[in-house]
């Protein structure tokens, strides 16, 4: 008797992957995340770390599907505390919430209803987060986008005068604000970044499972260029985050409910569109570390 096929009939063959056409992002297409065996997972992982981000439509996971299907990515951290010093979903302390909704008066998430600038997630941490999973419950009718841009393409992008020099240097990663521009809980809030908390990372690094080289530049506020006079910090970031978030280095993702989108978190940054406070936005999160 021939050994019982590991896949279920059709499901490899359904498995679409659709580049978006621009610098980076692809949609997955033909699967249900909630029922997917190794093969398939195979295809997904490679799929992500050829386009950096990788979107799922129509998809119905409950929070233990999520972290289920984000634990095959590698080991989930704990969400950051949000902005209200509110910790975690109670009992599930790997789900961040992303959102404007308050509830008897208290916001249920984080990042409200502005816009959310560009960043790469906890990279003011010493090991930020490899991965980040954001699937949407409930979205406004308008605004709210999402947008990733490349940082390969950020490097490919530098000029030659500026790629020796790149590559000697690291960035203070600011841990003060977030990207919505809200004081961390807990921290003290200061304006010059050589004395703020956060961490070095070098400016350009090499991709662990890719190999491929690519800009790290976190989040633009309150960055340095370690031993660097500040105003010469500030000019240089400025031209290298001009180059690194040009439209065409970027995607923008118009959400439905039912979306997931995970992103790599070491080559991909985002950022979000503002939206109608008084519409509900609602989104689930979890972060892979490391
Ligand atoms: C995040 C984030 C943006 C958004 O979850 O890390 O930046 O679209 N979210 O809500
Ligand atoms: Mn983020």
């Amino acid at each position: 008797m021939p050994l019982a096929p590991r896949l279920r009939p059709g499901q490899a063959q359904a498995l679409e992957i659709v580049p978006t056409g621009a610098a980076l992002g692809a949609d997955i297409r033909g699967v249900d995340l909630r029922s997917i065996d190794e093969s398939v997972f195979a295809a997904i992982y490679e799929a992500w770390l050829d386009h950096a981000v990788v979107l799922f439509r129509n998809q119905h996971l409950a929070d233990e599907d999520l972290i289920a299907f984000s634990r095959r990515f590698g080991t989930l951290d704990h969400a950051p505390i949000q902005e209200n010093g509110r910790r975690f979903v109670e009992g599930r302390p790997e789900i961040y919430v992303v959102s404007n909704v308050v509830e008897h008066g208290v916001a249920i998430g984080s990042l409200g209803a502005g816009e959310a600038v560009w960043h790469t997630d906890m990279s003011y941490l010493p090991d930020p987060p490899k991965a980040s999973a954001l699937y949407s419950l409930e979205v406004p009718a308008t605004g709210g986008d999402t947008c990733f841009c490349t940082m390969y393409g950020a490097w490919d992008a530098l000029p030659d005068d500026l790629r020796g020099l790149a590559q000697t240097l690291r960035v203070k990663h600011d841990g003060t604000y977030n990207s919505g521009g809200y004081v961390r809980a807990g921290v003290t809030p200061t304006d010059d970044p050589r004395t703020a908390p956060g961490t070095l990372h070098p400016l350009v690094c090499t991709h662990p499972e890719t190999g491929r080289r690519h800009l790290y530049l976190g989040r633009r506020r309150n960055a340095w260029l370690e031993g660097l006079p500040l105003d010469e910090s500030n000019a240089l970031l400025d031209r290298i985050w001009e180059i690194a978030t040009a439209d065409r280095l970027a995607w923008r993702h118009r959400w439905q409910p039912g979306d997931l989108v995970v992103w790599d978190n070491r080559c991909a940054m985002h950022r979000r569109d503002a939206f109608d406070p008084g519409a509900r936005r609602v989104m689930h999160r979890t972060q892979i570390k490391g």
